[in-house]
C-alpha cells in the first residue's frame, strides 16, 4: 500500500499486540507465572526493574562507590541517565562521542580518567561501544553497559551486555520492547548479584490502579502509532503526551509493574525475528542512502553487528533539519531529532561545554523510519523521500546514477559488516508477519 495520510509512516514501530494487552491483563489480575523469556541473553542473573533509569541507580548503589564519586557517560544519550546517577548519590562526568559510531570516544574518556570511579557506556541506537578501547581508556574501574537500545547486538561475537560487571534493558514503549515500561538488570558478577537480589526486593509493588490506567495509556499509544492513525490524530496527540511526560518512567522505589513483565516476556519470545527483520530493512536502508553526500549513516563498526534499535543519519548542518524534516512528512514519513536537548539538560548537571562532538550531533541528528513491521517496499519509499528531501534542501538535482560517492562516508571506511548473510537475505525476501 502506497504511503499517504491514512498510511503514514511513523518514526518508530510500537508492535504491541491485542495479545499483548490481554497477557498483560492477566497478569494485574491473575498473577500468572511468567515465561522465562530473557534466555536470550545469556545466563547471568537477571532482576526486574521498574525502568531501564531505576536499574542503573540500583547497580550504582550496589557499587558502593563513595558518596559524591564520578560517573563517567556519553553526553550523546538519555538525559535519564544523568537523574539516575545523581539520585544514587554520584557526580556525572561527561565523555565526547565519536561521532562516525555516535558512541563513547575513547580518547576524551582517557582524557578525563581519574576523575570518575565508574564508567557507563550506552550502546546507542543498537550501535556496539568500542568496549575493548574504552577498557584501556578508563582504567580500572566498573564497568556497568546501558543495553537499552542493544539487545542482541554484538562486537566481536559477544553479545551487548556480557563485557561489564553488569547492564540494563528498558522496556519503555519506544524500545525494542515495548511493553510499556519496566527494566531488567543483568549481573555478571556473583557478589554484586547478591546485592542486587536485596535490593530488587526491598522494592514495592504499584497499585492495581496504577497498573490499570498505565495499560490502558500503553494500549491507546499503541493504537495510535499505528500506520492508520498516527497521521491524522497520532502525531499531534504524541507532542502533547511528550510535553506532559505521559507514560515517562520516573525514578521511584517500586516494582515494576506486572502487566509490563507479562508483555515483555511474550514480546521476548518473538524478539530473534524482529530484530532479523529491522536489520534486513536498515541494511537496505543503508543500501539505498549510500552514495548521498555530506551525511553520516549508521554503518557498523569492524567486528559489529548491530540490531539496529534505530536509524540514526547526521546531516551536514543544523540549518538542514528542520527543512528536511517538514519534507519528509509532507510525504507522511516521520523522523525524530532525539535527544535534542541532552546539552541544555545536561548543563543543570554540571556540564561544561567540553564534548564539541556529541554538542554537534545534537543539532543535526535525525531518525528515519526502519522498524520491523515497514515491507521492502515502503523502506524503498522511505529513501527516496529522505533522499529527495535532502536534495530539494540543498538544492541540487538528482543525476540519473544517483549522487556522487561522499568523501566524508569513504574516509569513514567503515564496510557494511555482514551485510549479506544468508539469514539477512532470505529475510529481506519475506514480508513480515503481524508479530512485528
Ligand atoms: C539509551 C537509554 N538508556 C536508558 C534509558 C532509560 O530507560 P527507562 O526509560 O526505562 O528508564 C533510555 C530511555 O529512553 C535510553 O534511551
Amino acid at each position: 500500500m502506497l504511503i499517504s495520510r491514512f498510511h503514514t509512516v511513523p518514526r518508530f514501530g510500537l508492535p504491541y499486540t491485542p495479545l499483548d494487552f490481554a497477557a498483560a491483563l492477566a497478569a494485574i489480575f491473575g498473577g500468572t507465572k511468567l515465561p522465562d523469556a530473557f534466555g536470550l541473553l545469556g545466563d547471568s542473573a537477571k532482576f526486574w526493574t521498574r525502568s531501564g533509569r531505576q536499574a542503573l541507580r540500583l547497580l550504582l548503589t550496589a557499587l558502593d562507590l563513595r558518596p559524591g564519586s564520578g560517573v563517567a557517560l556519553p553526553l550523546f544519550t538519555d538525559p535519564s541517565l544523568v537523574s539516575a546517577i545523581v539520585s544514587a548519590g554520584h557526580r556525572p562526568v561527561f565523555i565526547d562521542v565519536d561521532p562516525r559510531f555516535l558512541t563513547m570516544d575513547p580518547n576524551s574518556l582517557e582524557a578525563k580518567r581519574g576523575t570518575f570511579s565508574a564508567l557507563v557506556v550506552v550502546h546507542l541506537f543498537g550501535q556496539m561501544a568500542d568496549i575493548p578501547a574504552l577498557q584501556l581508556a578508563g582504567g580500572e574501574v566498573p564497568l556497568i553497559e546501558d543495553a537499552a537500545h542493544a539487545p542482541l547486538s554484538y562486537l566481536n561475537d559477544r553479545m551487548a551486555g556480557s563485557f561489564g560487571l553488569a547492564s540494563f534493558y528498558s522496556f519503555a514503549s519506544t524500545k525494542y520492547w515495548p511493553a510499556g515500561g519496566g527494566g531488567l538488570a543483568v549481573v555478571n558478577d556473583a557478589s554484586l548479584a547478591r546485592k542486587l537480589a536485596r535490593a530488587t526486593e526491598a522494592l514495592s509493588s504499584p497499585s492495581r490502579i496504577e497498573e490499570l490506567r498505565n495499560l490502558a495509556l500503553q494500549a491507546a499509544k499503541a493504537l495510535l502509532f499505528t500506520r492508520e492513525l498516527y497521521g491524522i490524530l497520532g502525531k499531534p496527540i504524541r507532542r502533547w503526551a511528550e510535553k506532559w511526560a505521559i507514560l515517562e518512567p520516573s525514578l521511584d522505589l517500586k516494582a515494576i509493574q506486572h502487566s509490563y513483565a507479562a508483555a515483555a516476556s511474550r514480546q521476548a519470545l518473538r524478539f530473534a525475528k524482529r530484530v532479523e527483520r529491522q536489520r534486513a530493512n536498515s541494511l537496505r536502508l543503508l543500501s539505498h542512502l549510500d552514495t548521498i553526500e555530506d551525511i553520516v549513516l549508521p554503518r557498523e563498526r569492524p567486528g559489529a553487528l548491530y540490531n539496529y534499535h534505530m536509524f540514526p543519519v547526521l546531516l551536514r548542518d543544523r540549518e538542514e533539519r528542520a527543512p528536511v524534516m517538514a519534507a519528509m512528512w509532507k510525504q507522511f514519513v516521520d523522523t525524530s531529532m532525539i535527544y535534542c536537548d541532552v546539552v541544555q539538560q545536561c548543563r543543570r548537571f554540571g556540564y561544561r561545554g567540553t564534548c564539541p562532538q556529541a554538542e554537534s550531533i545534537v543539532d543535526r541528528l535525525i531518525t528515519v523510519p526502519n522498524h520491523a513491521a515497514l515491507t521492502s517496499h515502503d523502506i524503498d519509499g522511505v529513501a527516496q523521500v529522505f533522499r529527495s528531501s535532502l536534495l530539494a534542501c540543498r538544492n541540487v538535482k538528482p543525476s540519473c546514477s544517483g549522487l556522487p560517492v561522499s568523501a566524508h562516508n569513504v574516509a569513514c571506511g567503515v564496510e557494511m559488516a555482514g551485510a549479506t548473510s544468508t539469514s539477512m537475505q532470505s529475510a529481506l525476501q519475506r514480508e513480515p508477519t503481524d508479530v512485528f
